[in-house]
């Protein structure tokens, strides 16, 4: 155990473990996005082992822990000691200084306050772009030595890396709920695909697509530990048999999920979720393989275009029109705004016409948003009346426009107001006129 955790030290040391979290404007974790883990953690694991272990405490300080290291800094001076401030023993001991960005990404991690702002709850995390250093028993090499990960549902990390360990199912099942459901059809363990080594290579370089990606937090019980839901990359035999004609359709790209949110390759390792089911690197590929599926199953294009697109329900929600604001809602003459309930994490004011926001990371900001302000998910939800238009109270982010101040509203004009309780929980959506 020590000696695994001296040789990932060795390593995070010869590749620097600094960590960035850098993304949109929308980014969770709040400020410099600085968490214990994974960020702490390094730092602490690189330069403050093996002299703080539990199992070899060094001056009665514990660094291998969260609660040590929050004990450290709350009553035995760490950030004191690793300023070399007098008074206090210099740390690390014996060896520099640490660099300065590290000492400030420690510092900002404890200035976030609360030393990691955690969740409520229930509340949906907005995807975010994570980048770490290299776990131990990573065998792939990395250029920089950081992996970055587009942490969502729909996000992946680098190709033929998990999911499991440089992305979080902690944020993605914020996105969305997992339920168990039983396999459409079971997996035959005579199957002769089995025996087939063309089709297993090709059906290992699917199930590599899918672990690099969020989906693996509710389709793969191995690595996500829980029973998938409905179709199993780690099933014995061939698991695509476990899916419905529609599931292979979706997968295929031939029955639309875009409703679901998609980053482009672009802004996720190469991956692109455009045309295919799962974000994948080599679309063309991903189609064959399901194209193949659904004619071995004698499903044919009529088959096909009757089927319903994924999430139709989602797109329901979405697609509802506005009605008109009563005289109570909407932005009032005190410049404040509006709305039927208390609780509120989105709130947008955009063009009367515009379309309403869907699931992000894609369809979250249509075009015609004037301004929208979100709310921290670690952060009580707003009530009505209690934020003015173009405000940006504590605990919230403005992420349209994305810099600057949300442009004055012309009176008499008539604006659309869309209230979110949560992604996909609108609990305001009407038009009203402009003072
Ligand atoms: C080579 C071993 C070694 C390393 C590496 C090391 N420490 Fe220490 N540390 C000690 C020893 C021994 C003591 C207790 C004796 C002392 O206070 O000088 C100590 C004490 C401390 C104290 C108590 C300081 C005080 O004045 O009471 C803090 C806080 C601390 N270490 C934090 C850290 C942090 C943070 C790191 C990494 C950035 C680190 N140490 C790295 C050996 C080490
Ligand atoms: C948080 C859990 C979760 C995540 C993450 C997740 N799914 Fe699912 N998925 C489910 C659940 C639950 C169902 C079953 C829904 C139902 O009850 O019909 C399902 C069903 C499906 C089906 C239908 C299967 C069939 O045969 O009809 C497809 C296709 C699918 N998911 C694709 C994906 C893809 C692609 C990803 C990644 C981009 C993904 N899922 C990520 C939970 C999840």
């Amino acid at each position: 155990m020590k000696d695994r955790k001296t040789m990932k030290a060795g390593i995070l040391l010869l590749f620097g473990a600094s960590m960035v979290l850098a993304g949109s404007g929308c980014d969770w974790p709040p400020g410099a996005g600085v968490r214990y883990d994974p960020d702490i953690k390094q730092l602490m694991t690189a330069n403050c082992f093996p002299c703080h272990l539990s199992v070899s405490v060094s001056g009665g300080v514990i660094l291998d822990t969260y609660d040590g290291v929050k004990a450290a800094v709350e009553s035995t001076g760490l950030v004191n000691a690793i300023n070399h401030n007098a008074g206090y023993s210099s740390m690390p001991e014996g060896t520099a200084k640490l660099a300065q960005s590290d000492i400030d990404t420690i510092q900002t991690w404890i200035k976030n306050g609360s030393f990691d702002p955690e969740p409520i709850d229930g509340v949906f995390i907005q995807p975010f772009q994570s980048c770490q250093g290299l776990e131990s028993g990573d065998n792939l090499t990395s250029e920089d030595g950081l992996v970055c990960t587009s942490v969502a549902i729909s996000g992946s990390t680098e190709e033929n890396r998990s999911f499991m360990d440089y992305g979080s199912c902690d944020v993605v099942l914020t996105q969305r709920p997992y339920w168990y459901k039983a396999p459409f059809n079971s997996v035959d363990p005579s199957d002769p695909r089995l025996d087939n080594a063309t089709f297993m290579a090709e059906l290992n370089w699917i199930n590599r697509q899918v672990r690099a990606s969020g989906c693996i937090c509710c389709h793969d019980s191995v690595s996500s530990g829980r029973p998938a839901a409905v179709w199993d990359i780690s099933a014995q035999g061939v698991w695509t048999d476990q899916l419905s004609d529609q599931g292979v359709a979706i997968l295929a790209g031939k029955v639309s999920s875009e409703i679901l949110g998609k980053f482009t390759a672009g802004n996720n390792n190469g991956f692109d979720r455009d045309s295919t089911g799962f974000p994948t690197t080599d679309v063309e590929r991903v189609q064959t393989f399901f194209n193949n599926e659904l004619a071995r199953r004698g499903v044919t294009d009529t088959d096909i275009a009757e089927m319903e697109d994924f999430g139709s329900f989602i797109v329901d929600i979405i697609e509802q029109p506005p009605d008109e604001c009563s005289s109570s809602q909407g932005v009032l003459a005190d410049g404040k705004i509006y709305w039927n309930s208390n609780e509120a994490r989105y709130i947008y004011i955009k063009e009367a016409g515009s379309e309403n926001p869907g699931v992000p990371p894609s369809n979250d900001n249509p075009e015609g948003v004037l301004w929208r302000l979100d709310v921290m998910p670690n952060v009580a939800a707003l009530n009505s009346g209690e934020v003015g238009y173009g405000e940006v109270p504590e605990g919230t982010y403005q992420v349209t426009p994305d810099n600057g101040t949300a442009p004055a509203l012309e009176s008499g004009k008539a604006y659309h107001l869309y209230v979110l309780k949560d992604i996909l929980i609108p609990v305001g959506n009407c038009i009203f006129t402009a003072p």
